[in-house]
């Protein structure tokens, strides 16, 4: 099985690649939203600590168990789990692909409403103007429309295989966001009132960090925005030679995902400023307006008050929100392919169609219920499934593999002391500490 699989041809494309799953809805919306309205600069700052601790161990720890294994998330922690608990790494994998249908039946509607939304100022660039208002006002048939079309884009890659699909896209898209993203900052800063609004992300208000809802939702951000918990990096993980250097990748992913989300709140939170200044309102005692107002309402008409180079600054901001959504939607959709394609002997292309088709169903049942399962999804996703999935890695890392520590025996094999330090880390602080804040969620909630 091995043998016949596809890798990724360079150290480059598997960051590349890694980084757009990460990159997404999560750095560009999440984040400086969550920022606006947890004291700006403190959210900044216990982001950057809770993403330190522990999403991007977790990180490693999922990379780590797809390299070793090789094979898709199911096999990998049934495999490691092998001597220990078997099937209980063979449920936890298949709850993870269930986590992916999860993630992909609401981001591909998301993702949807910023295909919709890039295409309308193009509509009005070419004077169909009831066209533009169409594709940028929620609707059930807009739902209709472009859910499928978002899943139908991420299947074409998909299908074209590990390097001719995802890592020639990752590695294409991934500079054109970097290019998109600092020309819109570049424009946002130069306009009224937006230094006001870099003063509030730069300066932390100290006051705030402690506030235990800022750090549930800094650690929410932190384990969406680095994508781990669902199987998709493990399985990328997987699909690059066995590498005794990891802990270099995964800096770099990190790093790359810390800095989009610290540039998208340069670009959000001065905008929010600029319009505030232009005569909208935008706060309330502090905090945003409704938060999905931000991208959908508030971004819009500030756009639309700058005249004609407003609708070029609105293609340009809703094209690289459907880029960043784009590769990270493909990460998902590998993990089950890559279940059917190894477990299940279906061929790449059927596996895709068929994945595609699961989600597509998922995401129709949330476009039918929309109140009562968007934020449901949403909600058992990013603060139950996904810091779980994560325990359980840590445990298999640090306990299960091979009866004990794995990294740490690897690591001290390699002479290394820093990283059977870093094992250590890995297999006490990080349950430990996360068992903490499970804790702390269940008594807020
Ligand atoms: N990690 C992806 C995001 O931030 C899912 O949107």
């Amino acid at each position: 099985m091995t043998s016949s699989r596809d890798f990724f041809h360079s150290r480059l494309g598997f960051v590349l690649a890694a980084a757009g799953s990460a990159i997404g809805l999560g750095n560009i919306w999440g984040f400086p939203t969550q920022a606006a309205n947890n004291g700006g600069g403190a959210f900044l700052f216990v982001y950057l600590i809770v993403t330190l601790l522990f999403a991007l161990p977790a990180l490693y720890a999922e990379i780590y168990l797809g390299n070793q294994a090789q094979s898709n998330p199911v096999r990998a922690l049934k495999e490691a789990c092998k001597d220990s608990v078997p099937n209980l790494g063979k449920y936890m994998g298949i709850i993870g692909l269930c986590g992916t249908v999860m993630m992909l039946s609401f981001y591909t509607i998301v993702a949807g409403w910023m295909l919709a939304n890039a295409l309308s100022p193009l509509a009005a660039l070419l004077n169909f103007s009831d066209l533009s208002v169409w594709l940028s006002t929620s609707s059930t048939t807009r739902n209709l429309i472009f859910t499928p079309i978002f899943s139908l884009l991420g299947a074409a890659i998909i299908h074209q295989g590990i390097n001719s699909g995802i890592e020639k896209w990752s590695s294409r898209l991934m500079p054109v966001l970097l290019v998109m993203l600092l020309g819109l900052i570049v424009y946002i800063l130069q306009q009224p009132g937006a230094i006001e609004g870099l003063k509030v992300y730069l300066i932390p208000d100290f006051s705030q960090v402690m506030e235990p809802t800022l750090i549930v939702s800094a650690m929410g951000q932190a384990f969406f925005s680095l994508s781990v918990g669902v199987g998709g990096m493990m399985v990328y993980g997987s699909y690059m030679k066995k590498d005794h250097d990891i802990g270099k990748l995964v800096l770099s992913i990190a790093s790359l995902d810390m800095f989009i989300a610290f540039m998208a709140g340069l670009l959000i939170i001065p905008a929010l400023f600029v319009a505030q200044h232009a005569g909208f309102e935008v706060f309330n005692e502090g905090k945003l307006i409704g938060e999905g107002q931000l991208i959908f309402n508030i971004l819009p008409q500030l756009f639309s008050s700058m005249g004609s180079i407003g609708l070029f600054v609105s293609f340009a901001f809703f094209s690289l929100l459907s880029i960043a959504a784009l590769t990270s939607t493909i990460s998902s959709i590998e993990v089950p392919v890559s279940y059917l394609v190894e477990e299940k002997s279906k061929s790449r292309n059927s596996a895709t169609w068929l994945v595609s088709l699961v989600v597509l169903s998922a995401s129709l049942l949330i476009i039918a219920f929309f109140d009562t399962l968007f934020g449901l999804v949403i909600q058992v996703l990013t603060t139950i499934l996904q810091p779980l999935s994560c325990l359980f890695y840590f445990i298999v890392v640090g306990w299960l593999w091979k009866r004990g520590n794995k990294l740490v025996a690897t690591n001290q094999q390699n002479h290394s002391k820093w990283l059977a330090l870093w094992g250590n880390y890995l297999r006490y602080c990080c349950p430990i500490l996360l068992t903490i804040v499970f804790i702390n969620v269940a008594i807020l909630n």
